[in-house]
């Protein structure tokens, strides 16, 4: 799935391949290294074989200078012609009133079916702009530059695109593959140490469903991965990535619910992120306190042993997060969080699905969840556990 070889500048470059079957021209490559920005020219060849065809959009986040000013000189060595437009990132930028004139913007340009758009940025930007080559001209092609740690292991990859709604969250959107991922690890050493942490709990997230070998070397790895060693970041995003394609691959419209697993975590952590308004926690901040609930529910169904469960919460709860909501102690409160967890799933009969797991590295589906489990895993995740391994 992966080969590893030296860049000019001598650093390692990963690339993980994300096959689409049957339609084979639109599988493509992530490249994975420090300073891996300067090759993308090499890994565009294929996207643009004629050099009348290099013409580049890129939609950047405005205030990574460094990682524009690289962008743009590597796309112009490659003898690209390129046009920049910055944009404000955040949801802000996931909004149809603000990407509107980004239409323009590429109208103006002339930029035609030929053009490539490139999303230079974290999260908000490669949704927004894959969302905008998704759409523009009925769809042209797009390479994500991914420039936080939780766009590198994740949103970059899988070609889930969109923008929100004032009714909910990534309501609008697309399936549109990108046609090549560049994910440079020396982008990551300007990012907060929060923003950190976040992107580390969609990486364990990994571990704990599928790869109990990437578990252990994540638990042993953790303070040089968080302190941006990039042997060790090059080696977990490879691995991360290396999972989130396989599952892509394998159910690319997220129909036949393989994609499912990836989701681990997620119905507590999007409960939380909504009862707190979206301002108190990073995504994924709200997923490590989800995974540690999940990880809590897999107990009380009886699918993870003792030993397992107590293993995983000590390490995810030695991770630096926002403490949950004090308010939660409040029957109201904590009323409502179950609400929104219950309008986050499919509901029979008063029994709610939730993906758990078996072991570390194994996930099981289970849909017999009844209020009295989720209040049950709500207390071991918040007692003082004291549980006999
Ligand atoms: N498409 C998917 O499959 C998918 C999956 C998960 C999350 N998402 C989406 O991703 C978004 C969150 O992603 P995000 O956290 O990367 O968001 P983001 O783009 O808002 O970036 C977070 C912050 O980091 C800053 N930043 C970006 N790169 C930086 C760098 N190298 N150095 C310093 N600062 C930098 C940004 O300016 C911003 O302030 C959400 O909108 C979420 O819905 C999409
Ligand atoms: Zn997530």
């Amino acid at each position: 799935m992966s080969a590893g070889r030296k860049s000019r500048t001598g650093k390692t470059v990963r690339s993980v391949k994300l096959p689409l079957p049957g339609r084979e021209n639109r599988s493509y490559q992530i490249q994975i290294g420090a300073g891996a920005i300067e090759k993308i020219g090499n890994w565009l060849r294929r996207a643009a074989p004629k050099s009348s065809s290099r013409f580049a959009v890129i939609i950047a986040d405005e205030r990574l200078v460094d990682a524009r000013a690289a962008l743009l000189a590597s796309l112009t060595s490659a003898g690209w012609t390129t046009h920049e437009i910055p944009v404000a990132a955040g949801e802000g930028l996931k909004n149809f009133e603000t990407i509107y004139p980004l239409y323009g913007d590429l109208i103006k340009k002339k930029a035609g079916r030929d053009a490539v758009l490139f999303a230079l940025g974290g999260g908000s930007v490669g949704d927004a702009a894959g969302f905008i080559a998704a759409t523009y001209l009925r769809g042209i092609r797009w390479v994500g530059v991914p420039t936080t740690l939780l766009a590198q292991v994740d949103s970059s990859v899988g070609g889930k695109t969109g923008i929100n709604h004032p009714l909910g969250k990534n309501l609008i959107g697309a399936f549109h593959q990108p046609t090549l991922v560049v994910c440079d690890t020396d982008f990551l050493l300007t990012l907060s140490q929060r923003e950190m942490v976040s992107g580390f709990g969609e990486t364990v997230k990994y571990g704990l469903i599928y790869d109990p070998e990437f578990y252990d070397w994540l638990e042993q790895n953790a303070d040089d991965f968080l302190g941006r060693n990039s042997d060790a970041l090059v080696h977990a995003i490879e691995r991360s990535l290396a999972w989130k394609a396989k599952a892509v691959s394998r159910d690319e419209l997220d129909r036949k619910g393989v994609r499912e697993a990836l989701n681990f975590g997620h119905t507590f952590g999007h409960a939380l992120e909504a009862i707190t308004e979206y301002g108190t926690y990073q995504h994924g901040e709200a997923v490590l306190w989800g995974m540690r609930f999940a990880l809590a529910l897999s107990r009380v169904r009886g699918h993870l042993k003792t030993s397992e469960f107590l293993r995983a919460e000590r390490f995810l709860s030695t991770l630096p997060v926002p403490p949950l909501p004090t308010q939660l102690g409040q029957a109201r409160y904590y009323e409502k969080m179950i609400d929104k967890m219950f309008n986050d799933k499919k509901v029979r009969d008063g029994k709610i699905h939730f993906v758990l797991l078996k072991k570390l590295g194994k996930t099981v589906s289970d849909s017999e969840v009844k209020r009295k489990d989720i209040d049950a895993a709500y207390h071991l995740m918040t007692s003082e556990l004291e549980l006999a391994p």
